[in-house]
C-alpha cells in the first residue's frame, strides 16, 4: 500500500500560493527593506522608479519599471516616497484609479503640514483607496521581521475593502493589525513615531520636581543651617548624606503616589454610588502613569540602597568611628552596649530590605513580558496586595529610622521638620485610608458598586 503522502510546502509559498504582485514606489531604505520582506513572504515585487535603469541595488528577484508601468501591473501600491515628492502622482492618477495606495510616510516634526500626508495623498489621487499604515515600523524591523516588541501595525483608511487587503497582507508578513478607523486618524498615526516617551513625561516631571524640592529643603536645613548657626562647613555631605536622604524620600513619596489615585477612585465611587460615571480627566491621566511612577520610584530606591552600601567605606564614617574609639581609650571608658539601639537599627534595616525585595518584585511584574504571562488575578494580587505590603514596609522602615527623633526639639532646625517626616505624610494617610476601605461594611459596598450595583438617587 502506498503510504499516505504529506505535502510539505515552504512557509513562504504557503502564505501566498498565488504569488500576488505588489508594487512599491520608492527605492530608498524603507522601500528596499519592505520589498525584501515581501519577497521572503512569497509575494512578487515590482518597483516603480523615476530612473528604472539606475536606481541602485534592489532585493534579488524584484523587478523595476517606470512608475506608470509598475502601478498598472499591481492592485496594491506602497508609497515609500517622501511627502514633498508626492506631486508626481497627480500625473499618474489615471493609472492609480481603483488601486489601494498604502501611505507609509512620516514627518520630521509634528504639525509640519495642515493636512496629514495620507489625506494629502488621497486628495492628489482621488480615484484610489488610500490606507495609512506601517509608518510606525522602522526599515530595520521591516527587514528583520516582527519581534515581540514591534509586532503591531496600525491602519486607517476610508475603504473597508482596501483596509482588509492591507490587513491580510500585514498578517502574512507576521504583524498583528489594529484598525484605527477612517483616514481622519492618519495624523494621529503619523504623530506616533514622533512621540518621545509620552507616558513618562508626567512621572519624570514629578520626580524632577520632588528631587529639586527636597534637595534644596535639606540643603538649607542640614548644610546651610550648620554654616550659619554653628559656623561649621559640612558641605561635603551634599555628595552622599544629602543624596541618601533625597533619593529614599522621593522614592517613598512616589511609591505612595502610585497608590493614591486608586484610593481616590474608590472614595469617588463610594460617594457617587456608581462605577458608571467617568473619573475626572486628571485622575484618569494619573491612573495611566502609575506604572512609570512605580518604576521611577524603584530607581530611586535602588540609588538609596547603593548609597547605603557605601556608608561603611566612607572616609567621614571611618574617621568618626576611629575618633570615638580613640576617645574611649583615652578616657579609659567603654561605651555601654545599648540593646534598644541594636533592636531599632537592625529592625529598620531588616524592614527596609524586605520592602526593597518586594519593591523589585513589583517592578519586575510590571514589565510587559512578565505581566503578559500572568493572569489578571495574579497581576492584581502582586500590584495591589503586595504593593500595599511594600508601601507598609517602606513606611515602617522610615518610622523606625525616625524612632523618637520627632520628640527632640533639635530635630526642628529653623522650625522645619526633617525631610523623612515630610515623606511620611502621604504614605501614612494612604495606609490609614486603605485600612478604612477594608472595614467590612465599606468593603462590601465598594465591591457591590464595582460589580455593577448602583445606589438610586432620591428624586
Ligand atoms: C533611611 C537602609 C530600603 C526609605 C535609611 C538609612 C539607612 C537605610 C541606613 C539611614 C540613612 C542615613 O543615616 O542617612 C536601607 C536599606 C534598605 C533600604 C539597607 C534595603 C536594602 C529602603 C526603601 C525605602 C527606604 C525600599 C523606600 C522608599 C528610607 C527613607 C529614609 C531611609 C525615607 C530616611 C532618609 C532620611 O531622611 O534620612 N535607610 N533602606 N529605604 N530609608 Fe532606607
Amino acid at each position: 500500500v502506498k503510504p499516505e503522502s504529506v505535502e510539505l510546502c515552504p512557509l513562504g509559498t504557503a502564505a501566498a500560493p498565488e504569488q500576488e504582485l505588489l508594487c512599491i514606489f520608492g527605492t530608498g531604505d524603507l522601500g528596499r527593506s519592505l520589498g525584501q520582506r515581501l519577497l521572503q513572504t512569497g509575494y512578487r515585487v515590482v518597483y516603480g522608479s523615476r530612473r528604472p535603469h539606475s536606481c541602485g541595488p534592489l532585493p534579488k528577484g524584484a523587478q523595476v519599471m517606470s512608475h506608470a508601468a509598475a502601478a498598472q501591473s499591481a492592485s496594491l501600491v506602497f508609497m515609500c516616497v517622501h511627502r514633498v515628492h508626492y506631486n508626481f502622482l497627480e500625473m499618474l492618477a489615471p493609472h492609480l484609479r481603483g488601486k489601494v495606495l498604502v501611505d507609509v510616510s512620516n514627518n520630521l516634526k509634528k504639525n509640519l503640514y495642515q493636512e496629514a500626508n495620507a489625506e494629502y495623498l488621497q486628495r492628489l489621487v482621488p480615484g484610489s483607496h488610500v490606507v495609512k499604515g506601517f509608518n510606525t515600523l522602522s526599515a530595520w524591523t521591516l527587514q528583520n521581521g516582527p519581534s515581540d516588541a514591534n509586532r503591531q501595525v496600525y491602519l486607517c483608511g476610508n475603504s473597508a475593502e482596501a483596509k482588509q487587503a492591507v490587513a491580510e497582507m500585514a498578517t502574512k508578513l507576521g504583524f498583528s493589525v489594529l484598525d484605527r478607523g477612517s483616514l481622519s486618524a492618519a495624523r494621529e498615526l503619523e504623530d506616533f513615531p514622533l512621540q518621545l516617551f509620552p507616558e513618562w513625561r508626567l512621572p519624570l516631571k514629578l520626580a524632577f520636581g520632588l528631587t529639586t524640592f527636597f534637595f534644596f529643603y535639606l540643603l538649607i536645613r542640614d548644610i546651610i543651617y550648620a554654616y550659619v548657626e554653628q559656623k561649621k562647613d559640612i558641605s561635603f555631605r551634599i555628595m552622599v548624606s544629602l543624596a541618601n536622604k533625597v533619593f529614599p524620600i522621593v522614592s517613598l513619596t512616589m511609591l505612595s503616589l502610585c497608590y493614591l489615585p486608586g484610593i481616590i477612585a474608590a472614595i469617588l465611587q463610594l460617594y457617587r454610588g456608581t462605577k458608571y460615571r467617568r473619573f475626572p480627566d486628571w485622575l484618569d491621566r494619573w491612573m495611566l502613569c502609575r506604572k512609570q511612577l512605580g518604576l521611577l520610584a524603584l530607581g530611586f530606591a535602588f540609588l538609596h540602597v547603593l548609597y547605603t552600601l557605601i556608608i561603611p567605606i566612607r572616609y567621614y564614617v571611618r574617621f568618626k568611628i576611629s575618633a570615638s574609639t580613640i576617645s574611649q581609650i583615652k578616657e579609659n571608658k567603654t561605651k555601654e552596649f545599648d540593646p534598644t539601639t541594636a533592636w531599632r537599627t537592625d529592625s529598620y534595616y531588616a524592614v527596609g530590605i524586605l520592602g526593597f525585595g518586594l519593591y523589585v518584585l513589583l517592578g519586575i511584574s510590571s514589565l510587559p513580558s512578565v505581566s503578559n504571562a500572568l493572569s489578571w488575578r495574579e497581576f492584581s494580587f502582586i500590584q495591589s496586595k503586595l504593593g500595599y505590603v511594600t508601601l507598609f514596609f517602606c513606611t515602617f522602615h522610615t518610622y523606625l529610622y525616625g524612632w523618637d527623633k520627632f520628640l527632640r526639639p533639635s530635630s526642628y532646625k529653623w522650625y522645619t521638620p526633617p525631610g523623612y517626616m515630610l515623606s511620611l505624610v502621604v504614605p501614612s494617610a494612604l495606609l490609614v485610608l486603605k485600612l478604612l476601605l477594608l472595614v467590612p461594611c465599606v468593603d462590601r459596598s465598594l465591591t457591590r458598586i464595582r460589580q455593577g450595583w448602583e445606589r438610586t438617587q432620591p428624586d
